[in-house]
């Protein structure tokens, strides 16, 4: 059984690492690993810390690319490559730009689809954009849906995906942050290295979506930047995103602040460190929603909605939006209410137990006999 693994961001290849090491341990199945390269220095740092080295590369990253730029290059990028390996199926993850255009190029050469981290909504067209109608055709697309949780099951059955095509699995994040969590770990990075994790309570703070860049960014970064001149025993760490306009409005609203550091982005085993040393988190990314209750933080999620509700229902999570004066007075509040803050950082597990890429393998296998 030949199995063509595709990806091309950041999150994306923590997520699918896992199951890709998996694949290649299986003496049934025929592993191949092709990466979009829609990040490059992100997807880099990635591949090298879970030594995975890929079959193809095609190499599309352009600076400030836009939408249809991805697009194009993916589609005319895999169309060689998929007409000549001709997997017996070819998993794809999430909701980004590579995910939906990997199934669309596989749809047009008939290649099944399995899509990992399958039926998150929020049912917002445009929120966040482009992911939600990513994942939406590519579920449309897809022949087997692999979800984290019996929500995203749910959400595909609603739509009429027959149950037969839809495996719980869990969340394969789980599985990743297993593998780094709990080694031990010095920072190397000089920043890290200087922060006094014992007697400052650090805020980590990672923001990228672009539905966020422009006035809520700006929100965002301003209440940052009052809580930071506020509480002289905090210290922010913003590894920054790599996408130029999320480093200009960074830079413009949080530069020059003592204690807030505007660092690189972390590869993923320091960052994981970082997060777990945290007093709590505050994000729009989608992965670390499902990281941090694993690791007992609390996490104020920077974005008007989420498709994860399950770490809100647990408790750890809270949607903060985007408007400047919600997001200071939530962020205070974990700063000065002790009782609230212990409310939220306890360790729940709503997302996985580290055994999700086992499930999927053992599917692929029952499925495509
Ligand atoms: C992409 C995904 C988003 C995902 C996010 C994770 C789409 C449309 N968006 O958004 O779903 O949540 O990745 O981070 O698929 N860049 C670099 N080096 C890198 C990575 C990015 O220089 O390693 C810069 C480039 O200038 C690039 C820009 O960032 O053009 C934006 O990258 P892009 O993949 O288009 O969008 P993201 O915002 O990263
Ligand atoms: N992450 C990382 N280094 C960083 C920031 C984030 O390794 O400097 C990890 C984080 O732990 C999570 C993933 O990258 O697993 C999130 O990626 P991103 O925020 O780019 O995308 P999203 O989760 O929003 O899709």
């Amino acid at each position: 059984m030949k199995i063509m693994t595709v990806f091309g961001t950041r999150p994306e290849a923590i997520k699918m690492a896992p199951l890709v090491q998996a694949l290649n341990k299986d003496p049934e199945i025929e592993s191949v690993l092709c990466v979009t390269a829609q990040h490059r220095q992100m997807l880099d740092q990635v591949l090298d810390l879970f030594e995975l080295t890929p079959d193809y590369d095609i190499n599309i990253m352009k600076p400030n690319q836009t939408l249809s730029m991805i697009t194009r290059s993916i589609l005319e990028g895999l169309e060689p490559i998929l007409q000549k390996e001709k997997p017996d199926m070819v998993l794809v993850h999430g909701d980004t730009s590579t995910t939906f255009v990997t199934a669309l190029a596989c749809f047009y050469q008939q290649i099944p689809v399995g899509h990992v981290e399958a039926g998150l909504r929020t049912y917002d067209k445009y929120s966040p954009f482009p992911e939600e109608m990513n994942r939406v055709l590519t579920g449309d697309i897809a022949d087997l849906h692999f979800s984290p949780t019996q929500r995203n099951m749910d959400n595909l059955t609603r739509e009429g995906i027959d149950p037969a095509k839809i495996v719980i699995t869990g969340n394969t994040v789980t599985d990743a942050l297993l593998t780094v969590a709990g080694k031990p770990y010095e920072f190397e990075d000089e920043t890290l290295k200087s922060i006094d994790f014992e007697g400052k309570r650090v805020i980590t703070v990672t923001c990228h979506r672009r539905e966020n860049l422009g006035e809520f960014m700006a929100n965002i970064f301003s209440a940052l930047a009052d809580i930071a001149r506020e509480f002289d025993d905090v210290e922010i760490i913003y590894p920054v995103h790599m996408n130029p306009k999320v480093r200009e409005e960074a830079s413009q609203y949080l530069g020059g602040i003592s204690n807030v550091h505007l660092i690189e982005p972390l590869t993923y085993q320091p960052f994981v460190n970082l997060m777990a040393k945290s007093f709590f988190i505050l994000t729009d990314s989608g992965g670390m929603q499902e990281e941090a209750p694993t690791l007992g933080k609390p996490v104020l999620v920077v974005r008007r909605e989420t498709e994860r509700p399950e770490a809100i229902e647990a408790g750890t999570a809270k949607l903060a939006g985007v408007e400047k004066e919600t997001i200071y007075a939530m962020a205070k509040q974990l700063l000065t209410d002790r009782s609230e803050y212990e409310k939220m950082a306890h360790a729940v597990n709503p997302y996985g137990d580290g055994h999700a890429c086992e499930r999927i393998v053992a599917a692929l296998k029952e499925k495509l006999k």
